[in-house]
């Protein structure tokens, strides 16, 4: 649907007036207001792609995950999100008409739950836009920073990639990244799956840069976490892993 720019600059600037010093404090673990920018950017361009209203989805993506907090994490974000979509479409007026679609987008955006069938596009925009933010070299990091708040070990001692196991979500870092190359399955737009092979390899150079690091290195880096590690490699080896994780974002 074709919408006056200005107006949805003007509208989406006015949702995230009202909810960015909620995503603020959650780049603690990994999904503060980068996060938020990054899926509004996938979530503009898969919108005029696929012929979804970007109004909703511009909206919804500001507003997917502003129900995360350093508290209870990501425990019922979804209903705390559409409480929150509630009373923004309320404060803008301008979102009147599209709000079913806001609060369906908010509730339907986490890939690792199941999708109805028959979604309209908006809906699967940025269901489409949170799920391409978590894979890739921005999902690396996410996984990290994430992996590193609630101090989780970053990887299993002999199987540092998960390559010969099931991933084991709860007990290493390092699985939970392996864990992002089955999200590929859940990105259900035409526009969507065709970022699927730039994010593989950004996650593909990663764990093969991380590796090869790790054999040669294991015996001085065996015992250090998270983001620990990438600067120790940096140290160790400058244009090391920490490049190859998305510069951009550091
Ligand atoms: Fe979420
Ligand atoms: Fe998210």
């Amino acid at each position: 649907m074709k919408r006056p720019k200005d107006l949805l600059q003007q509208v989406h600037n006015q949702v995230w007036d009202l909810v960015k010093h909620l995503w603020a404090p959650n780049a603690a673990f990994g999904h503060g207001t980068d996060h938020a920018h990054r899926a509004y950017a996938i979530g503009m361009r898969l919108a005029e792609a696929e012929s979804a209203d970007p109004l909703p989805v511009g909206a919804a993506c500001y507003l997917m995950d502003a129900g995360l907090d350093l508290t209870a994490g990501r425990r019922n974000h979804i209903a705390r999100g559409i409480e929150l979509a509630r009373e923004v479409c309320a404060a803008i007026p301008a979102l009147g008409e599209v709000s079913e679609l806001v609060y369906m987008a908010v509730a339907h955006h986490e890939a690792d739950n199941s999708l109805p069938p028959l979604q309209p596009p908006e809906v699967l925009v940025v269901r489409d836009s949170d799920t391409l933010d978590r894979m890739g070299s921005s999902g690396v990091r996410m996984t990290l920073t994430y992996g590193t708040w609630i101090k989780r070990p970053l990887h299993h001692p002999g199987d540092p990639c998960c390559e010969h196991r099931k991933p084991q979500l709860d007990s290493f870092t390092l699985d939970y990244v392996r864990h992002l190359y089955s999200l590929k399955d859940a990105i259900s737009t035409q526009s969507g799956r065709a970022l699927i092979p730039a994010k593989l390899a950004e996650q593909d150079a990663f764990i093969t840069g991380f590796r090869e690091r790790w054999e040669r290195l294991a015996g001085r880096l065996r015992y250090v976490d998270g983001f620990d590690i990438v600067d120790k490699l940096d140290q160790l080896e400058p244009n090391g892993a920490a490049d190859r994780i998305g510069e951009e974002y550091r």
